[in-house]
């Protein structure tokens, strides 16, 4: 069937069981099986994952659910469906802005949104320079390395401990944990040992955070941390525990992603030289060659989950109340009906309307941020490694498991 955006017919829905989607096979290239999910089950129930959930695969559906009122992002009212998603260890973490709805949703955004606008995120720009230049200078003289371990995972880090405040000396134990949360079903261990290592890994990231709201609180020192407490102290704004999970969320969403992000997009540009070509000539392009590589492969494949909070229906599909769903942004950026050529990188793109950076209420806070660590962060590696390549053939790197929410590499070996 051909995929056209006018017309295209109504598909009566046709499970899949996890174990189809989720193979190694899924997990080194997703994209074939998101196009046949997008033409012939566009509103597709996964059965036999963690959790049962309807996909949403196509662009115009995908917009549509993440603006759709119906769909409730509010993971801990009564029904405590974050018990479902997360497990019953995670209240501490994750009952944060990105898993709640307006007005809770836009009270906790607001009290930080300011430290995101454009012009502070601009400020910020020597710091990320300077991160970038020490990163670098470790890594130029030893000819190669794994540029997830040295540079990917460890820059977006320090970008995000430095705004929040979090000390230096604490940098490796935090990493530790979240790097555990991270790869999460990629040890040969069996998954109720996996689950179990999430959750210790969260457990004493949350203590960890909770002890540093207490001691900066004690000793207020810069950062945002601190700005979280006066809005807790002074002006009566947040609660105790809002404070702990709204760093949480922004530690976590502020390095995760954007890791993944400059180990895709690298990846992306070493196996199509001629983009990388083109990109060297004209560095001018950057900033629009960011956003076509978070098309081509972004970090977050499918959005956070939402909840149906009665019956609804996509594409002549019901989806019952209290199911949950997961708009997958990687698919709807490859839409044909909205992307010329969708599966080719180009570098010279338009400027597209993608998704990577989600849509609606819950649209990235970071985004600012994200694309100035990208753009420097990437940059600087065109720049300062003229013969960057690949240290294994692209077929045998070592990608996050099928089953992760996250897109990316365990490593990635470069020589240059
Ligand atoms: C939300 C992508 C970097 C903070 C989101 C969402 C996406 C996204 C798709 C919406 C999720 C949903 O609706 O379920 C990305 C990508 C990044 C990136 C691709 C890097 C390339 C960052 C950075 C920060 C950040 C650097 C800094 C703190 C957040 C926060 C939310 C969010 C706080 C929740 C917003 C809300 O619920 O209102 N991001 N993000 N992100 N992102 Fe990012």
């Amino acid at each position: 069937m051909s995929e056209n955006q006018a017309g295209r017919p109504a598909i009566p829905a046709q499970a899949i069981p996890a174990s189809e989607l989720y193979t190694d096979e899924f997990a080194a290239d997703p994209y074939p099986a998101f196009a046949r999910l997008r033409q012939g089950a566009p509103v597709c129930p996964v059965t036999g994952a963690r959790f049962d959930t309807y996909l949403i695969s196509r662009f115009d559906d995908a917009k549509a659910a993440l603006t759709d009122p119906r769909l409730s992002k509010d993971l801990y009212g009564p029904e405590q469906h974050y018990l479902r998603i997360f497990g019953p260890n995670s209240e501490g973490l994750n009952k944060n802005m990105l898993n709640s709805d307006p007005p809770e949703h836009d009270r906790l955004r607001q009290i930080v949104s300011q430290a995101f606008t454009t012009r502070r995120v601009e400020a910020l720009r020597p710091r990320v320079a300077g991160f970038v230049e020490s990163l670098l200078e470790k890594i130029i003289p030893r000819g190669e390395c794994d540029l997830m371990r040295d540079f990917a995972i460890p820059l977006p880090m320090m970008v995000i401990c430095d705004l929040l405040g979090i000390p230096e000396i604490d940098h490796d134990r935090v990493l530790g944990w979240t790097q555990v949360i991270r790869t999460s079903g990629s040890s040969r261990r069996p998954p109720e040992q996996e689950r179990a290592a999430v959750q210790e890994a969260q457990l004493r990231l949350n203590h960890y955070l909770a002890d540093l709201v207490q001691a900066k609180r004690a000793h207020p020192t810069a950062g945002m941390i601190n700005e979280l407490i006066d809005a807790c102290d002074r002006d009566g704004k947040l609660t105790e525990p809002e404070v702990v999970t709204t760093t949480f969320l922004l530690l976590f969403a502020g390095h995760q992603t954007t890791a993944d992000f400059i180990g895709n997009a690298t990846v992306a540009l070493l196996t199509h030289p001629d983009q990388l070509d083109v990109l060297r000539a004209k560095p001018d392009l950057l900033p629009a060659a960011i956003e076509e590589l978070l098309r081509f492969d972004g970090p977050l494949p499918v959005a956070s989950p939402r909840i149906a909070t009665e019956d609804i229906e996509y594409q002549g599909v019901r989806i019952p109340a209290g199911s949950i769903v997961g708009v997958v942004i990687n698919a709807a950026n490859h839409d044909p009906a909205f992307f010329a050529e969708p599966d080719r990188l180009d570098v010279c793109r338009e400027r597209g309307p993608h998704i990577g950076f989600g849509h609606g209420v819950h649209y990235c806070l970071g985004v600012s941020l994200a694309r100035m660590e990208a753009r420097i962060g990437i940059g600087a590696l065109l720049r300062r490694l003229p013969g960057l390549r690949l240290g294994v053939p692209a077929d045998q790197l070592r990608r996050l498991p099928a089953g992760s929410p996250f897109r990316g590499l365990l490593e990635l070996p470069v020589r240059f």
